[in-house]
């Protein structure tokens, strides 16, 4: 396999300025594309372009926002005239149990994780229309399966994300545009820094992980690359999970009883 499957290719990664989006980012550019890095934190986005250097063209644009997402990828239309690869990775998301969570806090949730991926991938895939073809990469949750207390909005926000995904995907494919979804399980990112910092909360966690550890970033911007590159040519409309096993440990383990 090459290690330079993306050479003089453009990119867009959203939430590129932190996590996840940041290690996709990098993964890219060491693998020779140019990245246009969208995100609402312009210092985190100043930092990665300290990091990575001229490959990475910094954006600050809100993600739910439909004027802003179109001009953050319109730089890419500028400084490439294409689009090969997406990555939608912005995220965040308020929590509660369902009988106390404010309307608010459910929209907030669901335009972050849910409209913002509809937003990006439209005004990519026009742009990816336009030159050729392309791959969209959606940073969907292992949440899109496996539902979590006080986490509403978020899962259903994520298994929108799935579905969007092959819808997308159907409609795309004509125009030579691949579309997929990674489902992450637990990944050590900014994002997770309460459960992370916290040793009786992660402990909580890590028991669910058959692998016994979080995820790194660059652990998930691996297989998302794998789903832009053209070694997956042949693969459109999937849910890819990464989560080290947690999906399939939901039967207790009466071996423990044994001691
Ligand atoms: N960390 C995990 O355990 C985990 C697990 C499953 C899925 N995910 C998903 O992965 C994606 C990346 O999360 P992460 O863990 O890297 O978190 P992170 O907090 O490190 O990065 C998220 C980035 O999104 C940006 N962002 C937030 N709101 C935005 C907006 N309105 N417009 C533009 N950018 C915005 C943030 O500024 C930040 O840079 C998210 O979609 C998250 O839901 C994370």
């Amino acid at each position: 396999m090459s290690t330079r499957r993306f050479d003089g290719r453009a990119a867009v990664v959203t939430g590129a300025a932190s996590g996840i989006g940041a290690a996709i980012a990098a993964a890219l550019i060491a693998e020779g594309a140019n990245v246009v890095g969208l995100d609402i934190d312009e210092a985190g986005l100043g930092k990665r372009a300290a990091e990575l250097g001229d490959a990475f063209v910094p954006a600050v644009a809100d993600v739910t926002d439909e004027a802003a997402v179109e001009a953050g990828i319109g730089v890419a239309a500028e400084r490439f005239g294409r689009l090969d690869a997406a990555f939608n990775a912005a995220g965040a998301s308020r929590i509660g149990a369902v009988t106390d969570l404010l309307e608010a806090d459910w929209d907030f949730t669901i335009d972050l994780i849910q409209k913002s991926v509809f937003l990006c991938t439209k005004h990519e895939a026009r742009l990816m229309k336009s030159s050729g073809g392309g791959a969209i990469v959606n940073i969907s949750s292992l949440d899109a399966r496996v539902p979590m207390p006080g986490g509403s909005p978020y899962a259903t926000g994520k298994a929108g994300v799935v579905m969007f995904t092959k819808n997308a995907a159907l409609e795309l494919a004509q125009h030579r545009i691949r579309v997929n979804a990674v489902l992450p399980g637990l990944v050590d990112t900014p994002l997770v820094a309460p459960i992370m910092g916290y040793e009786p909360a992660k402990q909580m966690f890590l028991e669910r992980i058959p692998m016994g550890v979080a995820a790194t970033p660059e652990q998930i911007a691996a297989p998302s690359l794998f789903l832009a590159s053209d070694d997956a040519s042949y693969i459109t409309g999937i849910d890819m999970v990464v989560d080290g096993g947690w999906e399939l440990s939901n039967f207790p383990n009466l071996a423990k009883l044994a001691g």
